[in-house]
């Protein structure tokens, strides 16, 4: 998203004049009034630097830089004053947190400098908390399923203590019931089926669980990952989605394990299904939309492929959907699930490519070394 710098002046001329200058380069707005100013930052949220005359009927650019503070402390503001009195200045700072204070009449080439300066400032930090709350999101999402994952596993205990208990009363049942048939009576075959119906429900908690869990047993230190087991969990995450999307295609035979945590392995291949998922039209039928998902090994490494039949990534942009804030998604794409994921891929000795998938699509290959 680019952003844009608001220009507030109460002589209009000057409005002119500072649009004019800028149209070719920067997205400007203006407004006449510090209250004009106001309600144009809260209809929009495009606004990178204020910048506001200050002395204007009503409002004073100061009072105005102090409101925008406050409601919103992340646009960088900037006054022009042509009365650049200490006491002026000293408020501004203090009050209205201004970034920069500036002379007017302006000099049309240092305005430029400082208005580019403060918008790529603005950027720059609207990306850095862009990164900071989409890596905490995602951690939160595969952590969630990794702490039901260990809860589930820890059932497994007291479910099994259960069977053995049911095991038992089964045994007695029977006993009774073939005591209670030779007097002609039926106690023991109630409680047999008693005893069957909890034993089905033990049966369903044990399916439950089992859709849930994560071999932890299987995985005797952290940097090893059972990929069927990932794979399945990161499914579950977009299940919903997936539904509504696509028909897909898993062939992940048990037994294929990688060096890397499985919660690295969850954050890589949740942001590449979600991309997949992504790209495959919405106005197709789910029958006519295909994620595949494959694991093979090749000598010491294990290759993982996600593909997709969407519409696969142009030339041109397939040296960059690796680069940080690379997106082409219109609403909501940051442009980091990418550039997160090849992170975390090199970090543990891999690799994650691209490649077209064979009759259209994307496929993206991600190489780890294998575990014997
Ligand atoms: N399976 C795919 N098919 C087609 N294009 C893709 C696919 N995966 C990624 N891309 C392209 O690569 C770009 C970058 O992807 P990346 O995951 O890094 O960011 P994003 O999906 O746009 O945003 P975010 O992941 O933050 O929601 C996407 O905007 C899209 O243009
Ligand atoms: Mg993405």
């Amino acid at each position: 998203m680019s952003y844009r710098v608001l220009y507030v002046d109460d002589d209009r001329a000057n409005l002119i004049v500072f649009e004019a200058m800028f149209r070719s380069e920067v997205g400007v707005l203006t407004a006449a009034s510090g209250a004009e100013a106001l309600a144009v930052l809260a209809a929009r949220d495009d606004i990178g630097v204020l910048l506001t005359d200050e002395r204007m009927p009503g409002m004073t650019g100061t009072q105005l830089a102090e409101h925008v503070a406050a409601a919103h402390p992340d646009v960088i503001r900037m006054l022009v004053t042509a009365y650049s009195d200490l006491d002026t200045a000293l408020d501004a700072i203090n009050r209205g947190h201004v970034h920069q204070f500036l002379r007017k009449p302006w000099d049309a080439t240092e305005l430029r400098a400082h208005v580019r300066d403060a918008l790529a400032l603005y950027t720059t930090r609207r990306q850095l908390g862009e990164l900071q709350r989409r890596l905490r999101e995602v951690e939160r999402v595969y952590g969630l399923g990794v702490v039901v994952a260990s809860v589930v596993h820890e059932l497994r205990n007291p479910m099994g203590v259960i069977a053995g208990y049911l095991d038992v009363a089964r045994g007695a049942a029977e006993e009774l019931a073939a005591a209670a048939g030779a007097r002609g009576a039926d106690h023991g075959g109630e409680l047999g089926r008693a005893i069957d119906g909890a034993w089905q429900a033990l049966v369903r908690m044990d399916e439950i669980a089992r859709g849930v869990e994560l071999s932890t047993r299987r995985r005797p230190v952290d940097d090893h990952a059972d990929v069927g087991d990932v794979v399945a969990l990161t499914l579950r995450l977009v299940s919903r989605e997936l539904a509504r999307r696509a028909t897909v295609h898993v062939d992940v035979p048990p037994g294929h394990g990688a060096r890397i945590g499985p919660t690295q392995l969850g954050q890589v291949t949740l942001n590449l299904v979600t991309n997949a998922l992504q790209a495959l039209p919405e106005a197709r039928a789910t029958g006519d939309n295909h994620l595949r998902i494959t694991v093979a090994r090749d000598g010491a490494t294990l290759v993982l492929e996600i593909a997709d039949n969407g519409p696969g990534v142009p030339d041109d942009h397939k040296a960059r959907v690796f680069d940080p804030f690379f997106t082409t998604k219109a609403a909501g794409g940051t442009g980091l699930g990418l550039a997160i994921s090849k992170q975390i891929v090199e970090d543990a000795g891999g690799r994650l490519r691209l490649r077209d998938t064979d009759g259209g699509g994307a496929t993206f290959r991600i190489e780890l070394p294998a575990v014997e």
